[in-house]
């Protein structure tokens, strides 16, 4: 792929001398879902799947993007002088959106520069595409630009301000982390409070973590994320009338039920209720892989899944029916929606000698209900986003 990248960089912009090579990877979420933007715990981990770049500092303030996955769209044309989103700038909002963050947090470029992209994450997935393609940006600047102070973390943070501010999506800071910060073999065990985190080997000797693609995005995920957000939001501000928290992930399970009577709204109720037992259901997933206990781990996963479905009601019927029949196979030790919901995939802990037997009839049953087909990636574990030459 480098060499079709670079090829294509000297086809539209004259050689590809000076030129250098980037990389963002994908993520999945193996447990801890919707509780990012509430100051809980996640725990995903960077795909060897991702985005990759060439890209060069020009002379002149004109940038130019262009995609090797959308050729149709062509060599799309911005300016340093005027940093807004535009629609018939379509994928090149998301790079263009991390320039105007770096501009807005004080790293101002003093010139454009050309990029070429291609990427193999699949489109709609729900496995961050878009996430990687900040953070390969903000690999790409501070580059190219030599703002040496960054941290990847501060990458990251840029990634989620442009998506916030820039591009519409008022999405947590997990996707952007786990690209700007993984690590090859290693998931991340992060708390969204404070920004720490520790890695924590994923080595299962006798099984593997196998993604499936629903292949369905419904329509409504932007706005129903937005919802939920706000839901959480609603029934922090209720328990905060009596109690000294400043996220629901402060609260442990006994400290919620202690408490709950003062959220009034039933809907808000349950969003609170999956926000604070997922939270400790990750920092017991984290635990239980520390002690080597993947059953436990398993076990913890499909109770996330029940928690997403029924009380944050972000599954829908393409994933429940994964999930579902994913449950009903021996070797299969832990399923559930993984990302934002309403479509996209599901990760699952699959014993080795039962993997066939999962991909083929749930592959089977699947298109026979759904009518269409599923998608399965075994995942393999890369490393976060760098420079690559
Ligand atoms: C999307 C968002 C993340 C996170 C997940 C749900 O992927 O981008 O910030 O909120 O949904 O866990």
């Amino acid at each position: 792929m480098k060499q079709k990248l670079f090829d294509k960089f000297t086809e539209l912009f004259g050689s590809s001398e000076g030129a250098h090579f980037y990389f963002a990877p994908g993520r999945v979420n193996l447990i801890g879902e919707h509780t990012d933007y509430n100051g809980g715990h996640v725990f995903p981990c960077a795909l060897t799947m991702g985005t990759y770049g060439v890209a060069r500092k020009r002379e002149d303030r004109t940038m130019h993007f262009y995609s090797m996955n959308l050729d149709g769209i062509g060599v799309v044309e911005a300016s340093l002088d005027d940093l807004t989103n535009k629609k018939e700038y379509d994928w090149a909002n998301y790079p263009l959106g991390v320039v105007w963050a770096f501009a807005e947090k004080g790293h101002t470029l003093d010139s454009g520069f050309d990029m070429v992209i291609w990427g193999d994450i699949p489109d709609g997935a729900g496995l961050s595409s878009s996430a990687a393609l900040e953070v390969l940006t903000g690999v790409i600047l501070t580059d190219l630009f030599g703002f040496a102070d960054l941290t990847m973390t501060d990458l990251a943070l840029f990634g989620q301000y442009s998506e916030n501010n820039f591009n519409g999506c008022n999405c947590g800071i997990m996707d952007q982390f786990a690209s700007a910060n993984g690590k090859k073999d290693n998931a991340i065990f992060l708390d969204t409070n404070t920004l720490k985190f520790e890695y924590a080997p994923i080595k299962l000797e006798d099984a593997k973590i196998i993604i499936t693609n629903s292949k369905v995005k419904h329509s409504l995920v932007d706005s129903a994320y937005n919802d939920r957000r706000q839901e959480c939001t609603d029934a922090l501000a209720a328990l905060k009338t009596k109690l000294d928290v400043s996220s629901l992930g402060d609260l442990t399970p006994e400290e919620f039920e202690a408490n709950k009577e003062l959220i009034a709204d039933p809907v808000q109720l349950k969003r609170a209720k999956h926000a604070v037992y997922e939270n400790q259901r990750t920092i017991d997933a984290v635990e239980a892989l520390k002690n080597n206990d993947i059953a436990k781990f398993g076990e913890l996963m499909n109770q996330s899944h029940i928690s997403l479905r029924d009380d944050y009601e972000v599954s829908c019927e393409e994933i429940d029916i994964l999930v579902d029949l994913a449950w009903k196979i021996p070797g299969v030790i832990g399923s559930r929606i993984t990302g934002g919901g309403f479509g996209g995939c599901t990760v699952s802990i699959v014993k080795n000698d039962a993997v066939d037997t999962f991909i083929e009839s749930i592959g089977k049953t699947y298109k026979e209900k759904v009518g269409h087909e599923a998608e399965f990636y075994t995942v393999d574990i890369g490393a976060g986003a760098s420079r690559l030459d």
